[in-house]
């Protein structure tokens, strides 16, 4: 399991991203939220171009904004690993995969709490990634939804039934030491953590109790 790390809530994320260059973390998680889709407007373009330069892994980029594209074209240069973007969106999910992937980039698609999960059923062979989200997107240090675990078991159904099992699962929000076993048991590829890590002094520390 791989180990995503979210500077979203950091005082000074500069400084938060030099300390964790140190850390064997996977992924920088970058949330970008537009004041639109989720109520909270962090990290815009400018922002994740400037902070981008001090990143030495590659990028998870998770967008919680209504236009993707209107971020996407503008990242083009970074190293990124994923772009995700929510299956919520008012808009065609099958175009918006496909101009990432015309980009070059692996594409995920996130999914909140109560958003049912055939939501997801028709891109299944488009994509690389689900985003589950377990806490309602938009800020940092929330609560661990417990109802994550069942959602998980039935993605993870979905997947066999389509066999596209290669789809990787990505678990974002409230991750911390005492929910990290069950999420592992299910099997889950990617674990975000935020507040978890940067709120302690000794980030290797608390990312050695996740892995
Ligand atoms: C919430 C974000 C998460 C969050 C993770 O909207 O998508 O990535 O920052 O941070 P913690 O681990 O503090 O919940
Ligand atoms: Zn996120």
């Amino acid at each position: 399991m791989k180990v995503s790390v979210s500077v979203l809530s950091a005082t000074d994320r500069i400084l938060c991203i030099k300390k964790l260059n140190r850390t064997n973390l996977d992924y920088f998680h970058i949330d970008a939220m537009d004041g639109k889709f989720v109520n909270n407007y962090q990290m815009p373009v400018k922002e994740i171009l400037e902070i981008s330069k001090y990143t030495k892994k590659p990028l998870d980029i998770h967008l919680m904004v209504e236009n993707p594209l209107k971020y996407i074209d503008k990242l083009i240069e970074l190293p990124i690993e994923y772009i995700t973007f929510h299956i919520e969106l008012a808009q065609d999910i099958e175009e918006l995969i496909n101009e990432c992937k015309n980009k070059g980039y692996k594409v995920g698609l996130a999914i909140k709490p109560d958003t049912s999960i055939k939501r997801l059923k028709p891109y299944l062979k488009l994509i690389d990634l689900i985003l589950i989200m377990s806490v309602e997107p938009g800020f940092g240090g929330q609560k661990f939804l417990e109802s994550t675990y069942d959602k998980i078991i039935e993605i993870k159904e979905l997947l066999q039934k389509n066999n596209v099992e290669n789809i990787l699962l990505e678990v974002d929000g409230g991750i911390n030491n005492s929910n990290i076993s069950k999420l592992k048991e299910l099997g889950i590829d990617i674990a975000v953590s935020g507040s978890y890590i940067i709120n302690h002094q000794e980030f290797q520390k608390q990312i050695d109790t996740l892995r």
